[in-house]
């Protein structure tokens, strides 16, 4: 099978191009963001979403803020550049690859031999850029270590978006499909709606469609039915931060999932590059959840479905707890239980 994925971020003519996922599946639609303002707009409205693809933004959005700089010194320069790295940092909180993102982007300017203000700008843009290419060659290594893990499976239940969208190409979740269909293989993929934003519907399902693999939309109430009936053999998600013990943020709603899959005798398995990990958490109960606003939850679009002025609880995201996970798939490898000791063998950090 051999088909072009589109490019959610890309830099075209000087300036940053972006697919608004809000409007899909309607509408294949570009934004071209001209500030860090206009960037950070951009996170926040969930027109680019997706824990990898958020932290290309954010280093691009770094880019917005500082190219026309009037900064007179370095000092100056790399002021502005840590104040704009605040700012993108409040979009949105739990991906931890945006954070990641900007880090490293500060990192490599605070790593720079040169005091020229043109330079140090060109390396800003250059840093940003770097870390699009290395997620898609992430992305596809991914995709390679995972797919001895569904080779021989007919379908597989994913959860929101972990697909091309959500990164600079091929995803996390679907990069092993991906992979699979680029030898030949294709395999049925379930996908769960993912309520309340619908990024299961709109752009699992469109970019699936799109890339002639079988998919089937269900709602998040139908899993457990899908499941009981053998319709899967394996459960695959994404992830948005993944604590030292293994512990996993993703989607609100991939718990529940996670707790279903055991129940079946299913493997659950979390894809996601080594930038999602976060080390300095012991636990998943440290990981701060995004909570949106109720008017998510109240209407579909525009239009209300709750009572006006009714209470609602809306985490984005909620956290899965380890003993949940049977592997989870990184460019490094996959990785198995204990994690506690096995994330830091197979990502091959904090070690003398
Ligand atoms: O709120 P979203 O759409 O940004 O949430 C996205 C997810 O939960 C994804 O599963 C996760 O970011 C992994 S993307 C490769």
């Amino acid at each position: 099978m051999h088909y072009e994925p589109v490019t959610p971020i890309r830099w075209h003519n000087g300036q940053v191009e972006i697919i608004d996922q809000t409007r899909l599946p309607g509408e294949l639609a570009f934004i071209r963001p001209q500030t860090v303002e206009e960037m950070w707009d951009a996170i926040k409205q969930l027109k680019v979403r997706g824990a990898p693809a958020i932290g290309i933004a954010a280093a691009l959005g770094l880019y917005l803020a500082v190219k026309d700089s009037r900064a007179g010194n370095r000092a100056e320069f790399e002021n502005e550049l840590k104040k704009a790295a605040a700012y993108l940092a409040t979009s949105r909180p739990t991906a931890v690859n945006l954070f990641w993102a900007l880090q490293r982007v500060e990192a490599a300017i605070a790593a720079a031999t040169t005091d020229d203000i043109a330079a140090l700008k060109e390396l800003v843009l250059r840093e940003a850029l770097a870390i699009r290419d290395e997620d898609e060659a992430t992305c596809r290594a991914i995709g390679r270590n995972g797919a001895p893990l569904l080779r021989d499976l007919e379908a597989v239940l994913t959860h929101c978006n972990a697909g091309t969208l959500a990164t600079a190409r091929y995803g996390t979740a679907l990069a092993p499909v991906y992979y699979l269909a680029s030898c030949g293989k294709v395999l049925k993929v379930f996908a769960d709606e993912t309520r309340p934003l619908l990024q299961g519907a709109r752009l699992t399902a469109w970019e699936l469609h799109r890339a002639g693999i079988p998919v089937t939309l269900i709602t998040d109430n139908m899993a457990a039915a899908v499941m009981a009936r053998g319709l899967v053999q394996a459960v695959v998600v994404g992830a948005d931060r993944i604590a030292a013990n293994g512990d996993v943020a993703n989607k609100i709603g991939t718990y529940g999932l996670a707790i279903l899959a055991k129940d079946h005798g299913l493997p659950f398995y979390v894809a996601a590059p080594a930038s999602t990990f976060d080390l300095s958490l012991k636990s998943g109960e440290e990981i701060p959840i995004e909570e949106r606003d109720p008017a998510e939850v109240t209407h579909f679009g525009l239009r209300p479905t709750a009572p006006e002025g009714i209470d609602v609880f809306n985490p984005a995201f909620d956290v899965t707890p380890n003993r949940y996970v049977t592997a989870i798939i990184t460019e490094k490898g996959i990785i198995r239980p204990p994690y506690q000791e096995n994330i830091l063998q197979v990502l091959d950090v904090g070690r003398a």
